[in-house]
């Protein structure tokens, strides 16, 4: 007894925990669904964005967003296509895989692609245990409400992975839906969205997408769930928001983009025209020789080893070689140099 409780004593081990020790308390510390929760209960609004790579995860992480949401909208703003319908889930697992490496703190939610989860339920276990296992995620999306879909939510929770669901416009149903047409705006609509993201609550949803819904019928299915809302396009009476990652920054300039940036996004950046500029800039200074100057040429040769170059150049008959060589260590000596001591 005296030694169970010496062990206790000397161990850092709290006692809910089975295996294992505490993780370092570092802000850098993974989001769980207990944090989302916590928020949630507190009444503070859960932030997520997407990613589909190592940059856009980093930063997503350094802003401090709760949850990242590796969405199959990468189909539409990273390979350019009309729907999220052709992208595959060896392209999505590809985008998850980059995610995870970007971003230790958010929450991870890997979208299951169309087609990879509706023909049975023993179909998205399979395809949501592939992007836990392969794609490193904590939990995975799915959209819709029908029936089945609920059913195989439910079975995916059962086989221990967190689901978030996804009602009112679900991209992937375009075309039933008609286009990417906005629900809810009809009662019988509108009731709909509140049934069907209360059906997957109670498949064991850990939180419900809420897109392209007006804001009273947010408001209510907000109110009638126990589980956080995260809305895009649906107004601010939901739990969270979501917005698309060049969406919000502004990114997509091109005429081509402009058709997939939704009116609801607000641009809290433009990093498209910086993009564009740093582009065009690059492309003048290339072309008028302006880059790379002195100061992005940091790589130096002695004076001495350029002399002995110049004698190898010239035994090997490489005469112009050697004339050139000779000229550019001149041009670098009048010009000065920066240091070279890393890359
Ligand atoms: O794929 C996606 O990016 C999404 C969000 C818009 C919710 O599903």
């Amino acid at each position: 007894m005296l030694r169970q409780v010496a062990r206790r004593l000397m161990s850092n081990m709290p006692e809910n925990t089975v295996y294992g020790g505490p993780k370092p308390q570092s802000p850098s510390r993974r989001v769980t669904l207990t944090h989302l929760r916590q928020k949630h209960r507190r009444g503070e609004p859960i932030t997520v964005v997407t990613a589909y790579d190592y940059p856009s995860a980093v930063h997503i992480d350094s802003a401090g967003i709760d949850v990242c949401l590796v969405g199959d909208s990468a189909a539409m703003v990273v390979h350019g296509h009309d729907t999220t319908l052709p992208i595959s889930i060896d392209q999505m697992l590809v985008h998850c895989r980059a995610v995870a490496r970007g971003a230790s703190r958010p929450l991870l939610v890997g979208d299951l692609p169309f087609g990879s989860y509706e023909s049975s339920s023993s179909q998205a276990v399979d395809t949501a245990v592939r992007f836990l296992k392969e794609g490193g995620m904590d939990a995975i999306k799915l959209e819709g409400g029908a029936p089945s879909r609920i059913t195989a939510a439910k079975a995916i929770v059962e086989a221990g992975i967190a689901v978030m669901g996804h009602v009112g416009l679900t991209p992937q149903a375009i075309s039933v839906l008609g286009g990417f047409r906005p629900q809810g705006k009809t009662v019988t609509s509108a009731v709909k969205v509140v049934e069907t993201a209360l059906a997957l609550q109670e498949a064991g949803c850990f939180s419900v997408v809420l897109e392209c819904v007006p804001a009273p019928v947010a408001a209510a299915a907000t109110s009638a769930l126990q589980i956080p809302t995260i809305g895009i396009g649906a107004g601010q009476f939901c739990s969270g928001q979501v917005l698309v990652y060049h969406d919000l920054l502004g990114m997509l300039q091109h005429p081509h983009h402009a058709k997939v940036t939704p009116k609801f996004c607000k641009q809290f950046g433009h990093v498209g025209d910086a993009i564009n500029k740093a582009l065009s800039e690059y492309k003048q200074e290339v072309e008028n020789r302006s880059f790379p100057g002195a100061a992005h040429t940091p790589y130096r040769i002695s004076a001495n080893d350029v002399d002995g170059f110049l004698n190898e150049l010239q035994k090997m008959g490489l005469n112009e070689a050697a004339t050139a060589a000779a000229a550019a260590a001149e041009n670098v000596e009048t010009a000065g140099r920066p240091s070279e001591d890393t890359c």
